[in-house]
């Protein structure tokens, strides 16, 4: 599998009408596991870098609801950068995937729908540490 379709970029339905615009994201229909937890970065801007972590249990899908931002993902083979600039679109990244969260726009509501209940002992934020266990992995 490809580190684009391990991280596919998903579509959710949008309702427009006069009245404007509903998008909707159920958990285990429109993203691939069930939410336990939802939270939101705003306030950041071109100058941060948010994330550099990878998560070995959680399962995360990110969408900007407003504004933009970019996410760099790798598993050490491979890396992409997707640009998060719709808010009915999302990116799905597993666990164990690498991820940096930058250039947000300064109107940037970047929404976090995750699989798990806040661990931080799963968080891996070393990257030479990352690499080693990916090492081992493959
Ligand atoms: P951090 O992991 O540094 O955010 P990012 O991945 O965007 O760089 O988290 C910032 C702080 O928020 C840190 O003290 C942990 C805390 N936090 C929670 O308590 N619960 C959560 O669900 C998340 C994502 C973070």
């Amino acid at each position: 599998m490809t580190l684009k379709e391990k991280c596919p970029i998903v579509e959710f339905k949008d309702f427009g009408d006069e009245r404007g615009r509903l998008v909707v994201v159920e958990g285990r229909h429109s993203i691939p596991f069930d939410i336990a937890r939802v939270f939101y970065i705003y306030g950041s801007d071109s100058t941060v870098i948010r994330g550099q972590h990878a998560n070995r249990n959680s399962e995360f899908v990110l969408i900007n609801v407003a504004g933009k931002s970019k996410v760099r993902v790798t598993d050490t083979h491979e890396e992409f950068v997707a640009r998060l600039d719709k808010p009915r679109t999302g990116i799905y990244i597993p666990a164990m995937i690498w991820k940096e969260m930058y250039d947000f726009s300064e109107d940037s509501v970047l929404l976090v729908l995750a699989s798990t209940h806040y661990d931080g002992g799963e968080y891996i934020r070393d990257y030479a540490k990352y690499s080693e266990i990916m090492k081992k992995k493959s």
